[in-house]
């Protein structure tokens, strides 16, 4: 189980240089969709993360944002985004990171987020805690709405953002503000060090938040859907919190659906 994390480890740092070290540089960029980028960097990333990953665990199960799935037998499975927060970095927005969750039947087991622009390097293993550079966070003891600071995301394709535009002019008008970083995967590492009190996000693949949701649960905070279901890691949604404000957003989700009617879901 340690080998599993402390190679992660080694392979998020490999990556991470080699963005960092991309991010000086022009990047090309090229479209999946409207909106929707890729860079040389998330190509290059990938490329070393799945050719470590499958010469250590040549067994295990991957999938990973722009090569898809590797199935295999394995109850095993690594869920890799190789550069989390692709729109910052092709504008030189420095706020992007590399992720790799792994999970055993679909439960996440041990993950990492690594952040080579502030060097901070976000771990967690099931039942062992969550760590940034090496010291144990927990999540904030805020138990107020009113004195929270939040943060969401909006995926990158059109046409699919009203509901969520709702939520956030609500979340706005209620707590000292939300935020939209623009890496799924650092703003729940955000939870889960105490900076923000919650974050959502409709729409989220399962390379975005493998990591990201057992560093949270681990830092003593909460996952789940909007409804308050039980968070699932091949869903679309995550709403993570600190556990104290989580009944209280669940209210305004609530709220907000009920006075949606026209809306779009994405
Ligand atoms: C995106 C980021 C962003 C989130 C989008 C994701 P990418 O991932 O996590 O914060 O709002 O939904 O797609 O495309 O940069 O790997
Ligand atoms: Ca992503
Ligand atoms: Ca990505």
């Amino acid at each position: 189980m340690e080998s599993y994390l402390d190679a992660s480890v080694e392979i998020a740092r490999e990556a991470g240089a080699l963005l960092a070290q991309m991010a000086k540089a022009p990047h090309e960029i090229t479209y999946k969709r409207k909106s929707d980028l890729v860079t040389d960097a998330d190509r290059r990333s990938e490329a070393l993360i799945l050719e470590r990953l499958r010469s250590r665990f040549p067994k295990h199960a991957i999938v990973a944002e722009e090569s898809g799935e590797k199935k295999s037998d394995s109850d095993y499975c690594w869920f890799v985004d190789p550069l989390d927060g692709t729109t910052n970095f092709a504008h030189g927005f420095p706020v992007f990171c590399v992720t790799l969750g792994l999970a055993y039947r679909d439960e996440v087991i041990a993950g990492v987020v690594y952040d080579p622009m502030r060097e901070e390097l976000y771990t967690a293993e099931r039942g062992a805690g969550a760590y940034l550079n090496n010291r144990r966070i927990t999540v904030s003891k805020t138990a107020r709405l009113a004195e929270s600071l939040l943060a969401t995301g909006f995926p990158p394709f059109a046409n699919n953002h009203e509901l969520n535009i709702q939520y956030y002019y609500r979340f706005t008008q209620l707590t000292h503000g939300v935020r939209r970083p623009g890496s799924a995967a650092l703003d729940l590492c955000s939870v889960a060090a105490g900076r923000f009190e919650g974050f959502w996000e409709l729409k989220l693949n399962p390379w975005d938040k493998a990591a990201g949701s057992l560093l949270v649960t681990e830092a003593g905070g909460r996952t789940s859907d909007l409804h308050g279901g039980p968070f699932n890691l091949r869903g679309e949604e995550i709403f993570a919190s600190n556990g104290l404000v989580h009944d209280e957003m669940l209210q305004v989700f609530s709220e907000v659906l009920a006075g949606s009617s026209g809306v779009t879901r994405p």
